[in-house]
Order: C-alpha cells, then sequence, then structure tokens
C-alpha cells in the first residue's frame, strides 16, 4: 500500500538515482497526460538535464503545438523543443490513403524527426565537451510514458487493437539510438496517472483530458490528406470539443471527436445549390477502449453543433452523429 505523494518522492529519489550527476535525457511530448506527467517527473528530478521534444506532424488539432508549448514550457518550466515537421509529413503523406500505410509513415517520420532533434542535441553535448564547458553530458536515456497496461499489452501481444492496428508506444525508436530506458509510469494504471498529474499541479482540463491518437487529423481525414483538408477538419473538431465542454459534458464522454468523409453532398445556401463536404461527429463512452457505445446527446446540443459547423466551416454543408457500437465498429473510422 502507498499513496500517490510517496510515489513521487519515491520515483524522483529513483529517478536521480539512475541519472547520477550528469547526463541528458530525452522524451517526446504529444500534449497528452502521460507524457505531460512523465516529463514533468523528469523536469522536477533532473531540471534541464531533461530534454522534451514536440514533433509537430501537421495532423494535430487546432493550435495544438502552441498550446503545448504554452503548457509544459511556460506554466511548468519543462525545457521543451517543438519541431514544426509539417512539410516533411504531409508531403510523405501526399495521395496516402491506406489507414497502415499513414500509420506507418507517421511512425517513422516521427522517429526520423525525434532522431534528428537528438543528434542536434548530441553534438552540442560533444562540442561543449571539446571546448571544456560541458555541463550536463551526453544524451543517456529516453523517458517513454509507458503505463502498466502498454507494458501487459507489449509482452503478450494478443489484443485486437495491437492485432488489427499497429500502435507504436514500445520499442522501435531505441534500436539504433543505445539509450537506456526509463519510464517512470510502467507501474501505473491511467487513473493513477491523472491524480499523479494533479499532484504536480498539471492543470484539470489536461489531466481529464480525452485520448488521442498518435497518427492524429490522418486517420479521421477518410480521403487525401491536404493543408486544407487538415484545416477544414481542424476548424469543425475544434467546434464540436468546444461545445462539448460548454454543454459540461466532456467529462461523461470517454472521446469525442470530428472525422472528415470524402464525399459532396448537395446542399442549399440562400438560394444557391451548394456541393461541400460531411463532416461525421462521434462521441463514445467506454471503461476500456475494447468495447464502447455511442453517447446520447441532448438533441440542443447536437442542434448547436451541426448549425455551428454548417455556418462556420468552409466547404462543409452537412453533419452526421455516428451511432455504431463498438463492434462491430471501431472508436476511430480508420
Ligand atoms: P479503435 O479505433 O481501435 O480505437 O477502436 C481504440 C482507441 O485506440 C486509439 N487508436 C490509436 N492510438 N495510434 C494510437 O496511438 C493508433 O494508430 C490508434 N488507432 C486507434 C483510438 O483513438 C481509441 O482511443
Amino acid at each position: 500500500d502507498w499513496t500517490m505523494e510517496e510515489f513521487i518522492g519515491k520515483e524522483i529519489a529513483r529517478i536521480r538515482e539512475i541519472c547520477g550527476s550528469k547526463g541528458r535525457v530525452i522524451g517526446a511530448v504529444s500534449g497528452g497526460v502521460d507524457s505531460t506527467v512523465a516529463a514533468k517527473l523528469m523536469h522536477e528530478a533532473i531540471g534541464d538535464r531533461f530534454h522534451a521534444i514536440m514533433v509537430d506532424n501537421g495532423v494535430l488539432r487546432m493550435n495544438e503545438a502552441k498550446q503545448v508549448h504554452e503548457m509544459l514550457n511556460k506554466n511548468l518550466g519543462v525545457n521543451l523543443t517543438v519541431v514544426d515537421a509539417s512539410d516533411m509529413f504531409l508531403s510523405r503523406l501526399q495521395g496516402v490513403e491506406d489507414p497502415e500505410q499513414k500509420r506507418k509513415i507517421i511512425g517513422n517520420t516521427f522517429i526520423n524527426v525525434f532522431e534528428e532533434e537528438a543528434a542536434k542535441l548530441e553534438a552540442i553535448a560533444e562540442k561543449e565537451e571539446a571546448e571544456g564547458t560541458e555541463k550536463k553530458g551526453k544524451i543517456e536515456w529516453l523517458l517513454q510514458g509507458t503505463l502498466y497496461p502498454d507494458v501487459i499489452e507489449s509482452i503478450s501481444f494478443k489484443g485486437p487493437s495491437a492485432t488489427i492496428k499497429t500502435h507504436h508506444n514500445v520499442g522501435g525508436l531505441l534500436a539504433d539510438m543505445k539509450l537506456k530506458l526509463i519510464e517512470p509510469l510502467r507501474e501505473l494504471f491511467k487513473d493513477e496517472v491523472r491524480a499523479l498529474g494533479r499532484l504536480l499541479s498539471i492543470p484539470a482540463p489536461l489531466v481529464q483530458r480525452h485520448p488521442f491518437p498518435g497518427p492524429g487529423l490522418a486517420i479521421r481525414i477518410l480521403g487525401p490528406i491536404t493543408r486544407e483538408q487538415v484545416k477544414i477538419l481542424q476548424h469543425a473538431d475544434s467546434i464540436y470539443i468546444e461545445e462539448i465542454r460548454a454543454a459540461n459534458l466532456y467529462d461523461q464522454i470517454s472521446q469525442a471527436f470530428a472525422v472528415l468523409l470524402p464525399v459532396r453532398a448537395v446542399g442549399v445556401m440562400g438560394d444557391k445549390r451548394t456541393y461541400e463536404q460531411v463532416i461525421a461527429l462521434r462521441a463514445v463512452k467506454t471503461e476500456d477502449f475494447m468495447t464502447a457505445d455511442w453517447f446520447v446527446f441532448p438533441p440542443e446540443v447536437l442542434r448547436r453543433i451541426s448549425s455551428r459547423i454548417t455556418n462556420e466551416v468552409e466547404g462543409i454543408n452537412r453533419v452526421t452523429y455516428d451511432i455504431s457500437s463498438k463492434p462491430p465498429g471501431t472508436v476511430e473510422w480508420l
């Protein structure tokens, strides 16, 4: 039996012991709960010897890179670099429709960008070493925000989500870099990570945030991915989430997001016919994401969301609500 306060103290001491007095630690942050909590814990333990890297892959939610920078760097004091690699990601994704191919491209490009950032840091460390001004040392560790369920899944590798879709939270990255792993959350469940986040003064909206997939909006744009399509989806999705929050429903929903369909539908605006795209809204309630039920919205909330999206998002003239459960549907459309 242990309390979360004790866990923090013990874990910080453990990290300090592992990391000694020199050597840098790098870790990717996404803006999600796990990587934010892990990053804050590392910062508490070893300060600026921990370098957080956020990769903007061009398929994040609206203003996400900016918000993560604001939160992690300005508010929590974490040493963070945001890398805008959106051109590289979007050009590699051009014309790709197969969802597994999208996941592979995003996973591999992420590793390329992350390794490039690590190489830049390593070059700085080597230069400092040569000049005799070195303070933090070379990169020796890689932080991963792995949770207990990820550890189990990567060992047994039997869950339907693991076999049906490729998840890349564990492994991969390490092969080339030969870094030692630090996984401060590997014994915790999601609820415990949230409690830990609250104790580390991470703001409640972030601690309660719905999960967001690594491949981001790329698996929510069903047709070709272009900057224009990303913008349309970001805008619709931000209105959707804003209205869910305004209606005080966010915490009752496990995950909510918008999907951009690659079809055009006929509509009318003034005395003109329109021929524009369709947004599908998804909101589910689930315990473990293996099965899920669609969320029952009060009709007036759906009405308001639909009217705002069709009025405010250029290129959309129709909104549908997804009433499929999992199974047979999945949470994501791709
Ligand atoms: P599905 O669509 O499999 O989604 O019912 C279950 C949960 O997994 C998330 N998901 C992913 N997360 N990379 C991720 O990091 C992925 O490729 C991926 N695919 C699905 C999904 O958002 C939901 O929370």
